[in-house]
């Protein structure tokens, strides 16, 4: 989301007649596109500011902005803190950038954190470079309240972009070269526009000529219905691979994360996943150390790990954030114990995804190249339909090709393997 905010920010300048530098140096404004999700993602930016702060003592023209969910959240102590920062802009206020670097030459700081019901950036069209999926928000905003979250306050209310204006941008970016498309939003699957709900806009976005690949990003559990599923089943093009975030597998600590399903729930739901589109990779987010977390409701979730055998997950620490409600609660984890329960899932998590990937070894499995291999300059590297890198030597293959490759063996997350030829 937050890359395809800033290709949206780019793109806008670019109108302007700006264009990208990558040396601070010489640059003469220099933003900052944020993450609030955690606290480490601010600890981030915060020593990125620093960083900046040096430039603009060599450069005090230079105007520095902070963008996006940390200057929703962070505004006061920015202002305080940090008074070198010039623009602070909210995720629904980048449309006025152009119009606030104009304002600058005042020298005023620019702060603009209004959240809107409407704003969709519907007729923006971002900056992509040349290259192989093009994201395309189709919704901002979210509505669930997860009582851990921080998104319902920085991105405010949720909202969905007109399917034309989505089909438009689709057509777009195939036209300017892309193969593969990835659907974003904070709840994709709660999409509606009119009468047209996530399931009918996967269909037409499949319809667009030339789309290979077609990814989304995130679903809510809740919202993953028989219908979805079976368009996904039905089109070649919708990717086998589906994120599903379980956060954690007791029931107890699920209500009070207020995700509104059951572990029995979240594992039916899988199944029903795994019967109409066999060979689908899973995918999932866990949260460990949630307030009120007992090492039961910790061996619930390693329960459901196990049962559903997640190809990937993303694991996190707890982290406690301000405006959500478990911040009050007031039996808050030690770091220690989420540090503990974190590298005990970790470990649980490795043995599943090799497992996993052991599985694919002798199959063959269509891959779409998308760059050089890090470890070696003979070899590509790309995805699978569901999801999963697949490391193979070049022969005479290009970024972009989609071609079959045998799995000849796993090292853990990625999966090697070689062309086969008149498959
Ligand atoms: N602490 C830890 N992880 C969080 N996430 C969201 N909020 C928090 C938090 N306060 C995780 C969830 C979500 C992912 C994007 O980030 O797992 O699915
Ligand atoms: Fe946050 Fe929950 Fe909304 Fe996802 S569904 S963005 S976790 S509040």
């Amino acid at each position: 989301m937050n890359v395809a905010d800033s290709e949206l920010i780019e793109g806008m300048l670019s109108q302007e007649g700006y264009t990208p530098i990558r040396e601070m140096s010489k640059a003469d404004a220099i933003f900052v596109n944020t993450c609030a999700i955690r606290e480490h993602a601010e600890g981030k930016v915060h020593s990125r500011l620093g960083l900046f702060n040096k430039v603009k003592r060599d450069n005090p023209g230079v105007i520095i902005g902070v963008l996006g969910c940390m200057a929703q959240n962070l505004k006061d102590e920015l202002l305080v803190n940090k008074p070198y920062v010039d623009i602070i802009l909210g995720p629904d206020a980048y449309r006025k950038l152009p119009d606030y670097l104009r304002r600058n030459e005042k020298k005023n700081h620019i702060v603009d954190t209004k959240l809107s019901r409407f704003e969709v950036y519907d007729d923006l069209f971002p900056s992509r470079k040349q290259g192989i999926n093009a994201w395309v928000s189709i919704m901002r905003g979210c509505d669930k309240f997860c009582t851990f979250c921080i998104v319902p306050f920085t991105r405010g209310r949720e909202r969905s972009r007109g399917i034309d204006s989505i089909i438009a941008e689709v057509s777009q970016a195939v036209s300017d070269g892309f193969v593969e498309i990835t659907l974003l939003g904070q709840n994709v699957n709660s999409y509606q526009y009119d009468s047209v709900g996530f399931p009918k806009l996967l269909e037409a976005v499949a319809a667009v000529e030339g789309v290979h690949r077609i990814r989304y990003t995130s679903p809510h559990p809740q919202d993953v219905t028989e219908e979805l599923l079976d368009v996904m089943a039905s089109h070649e093009s919708i990717c086998n691979s589906i994120h599903f975030p379980l956060q954690s597998g007791s029931d107890r600590i699920l209500k009070r994360m207020n995700r509104t399903y059951t572990k029995e729930h979240f594992n039916h739901q899988v199944d029903m996943m795994r019967e109409k589109i066999p060979h689908i990779g899973i995918s999932t987010d866990i949260i460990v150390g949630f307030p009120g977390e007992a090492e039961t409701d910790f061996q619930d979730t390693l329960d459901v790990a196990s049962q559903v055998q997640f190809d990937s997950a993303f694991t996190f620490k707890y982290s406690a954030r301000p405006y959500t409600k478990a911040v009050e609660y007031e039996d808050q984890i030690s770091e220690e114990e989420k540090q503990d329960r974190l590298e005990r899932l970790i470990l649980l998590q490795r043995e599943h995804t090799l497992e996993k990937n052991k599985k694919t070894i002798g199959s063959i499995q269509s891959v779409l190249i998308e760059k050089e291999s890090k470890k070696s300059t003979s070899q590509w590297a790309g995805r699978t339909d569901s999801n999963k890198w697949v490391i193979f030597p070049k022969e005479n293959a290009a970024i972009k090709e989609t071609v079959p490759v045998q799995i000849l063996n796993t090292s853990g997350i990625s999966l090697q393997g070689k062309i086969v030829h008149n498959y």
